[in-house]
């Protein structure tokens, strides 16, 4: 008897197992700040739930993934994204999708995505992509893609694609998070509102000011 309430401890421990995280869960946005007024708490990590009843298939679909993305732009590509903002029943599920498009020269910009790994399918063109890696430091993985050919890009890392073909491209790619997210490098970095202190830029680029300067009104 002695001994089966020493081990009693143990087995309520590990029949708890099964409910305990070994880490925080992923935020599901950029962040969740917490309110002093718990009247004034509206937002969670994701989003809130519809009743289960009320529930309908059109929660689940989005239609017209067939058609071409609009390309008339600096950059030469659109990304049509379907994620929980356009599929609600997305929520809580860890999974979304994009189309994108590529003129001739056209680019997806580098940019991250700070709460999903990618994996991108070609269906048309030829494109060139690739990521760097933070562990090696800076190395860049790229290959360049035809029709059918699949390439992951990992969560965090910053990533390209650009149409190398003189034909539109365009890909379908399958995302880990309801709401990945995105950050463009060069839209955040000389882009963002308030600007950063250029001093900071002309250091970190080791240029110039006036460089930094243009690429601030560029963007
Ligand atoms: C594509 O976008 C450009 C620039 O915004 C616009 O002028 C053009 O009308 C758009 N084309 C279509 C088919 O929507």
């Amino acid at each position: 008897m002695k001994m089966i309430l020493g081990f009693f401890p143990v087995i309520v421990i590990i029949s708890l197992a099964p409910f305990v995280y070994a880490s925080d869960p992923s935020p599901l946005q950029d962040f969740c700040v917490a309110v002093g007024d718990s009247a004034a708490a509206v937002f969670v990590n994701g989003k809130i739930c519809k009743n289960p009843n009320m529930v309908v298939a059109e929660d689940f679909f989005f239609p017209g993934l067939n058609k071409p993305g609009n390309t008339s732009n600096a950059v030469g590509s659109r990304v049509t994204a379907v994620n929980v903002n356009q599929i609600p029943g997305l929520n809580t599920l860890g999974i979304s999708a994009v189309r994108i498009d590529y003129a001739p020269q056209g680019i997806n910009p580098p940019h991250t995505h700070p709460r999903a790994t990618e994996i991108l399918v070609v269906v048309e063109g030829t494109l060139y992509v690739g990521f760097v890696t933070s562990n090696p430091a800076n190395k860049l993985f790229a290959k360049y893609l035809y029709p059918g050919d699949v390439f992951v890009f990992p969560e965090g890392l910053i990533h390209f694609q650009y149409n190398v073909g003189k034909t539109n491209a365009y890909a379908f790619a399958g995302l880990s998070s309801q709401n990945p997210g995105v950050i463009t490098i060069a839209n955040s970095v000389f882009g963002s509102d308030p600007s950063i202190n250029p001093d900071v830029l002309t250091k970190a680029f080791q240029v110039e000011k006036d460089v930094i300067d243009r690429l601030q009104a560029q963007f």
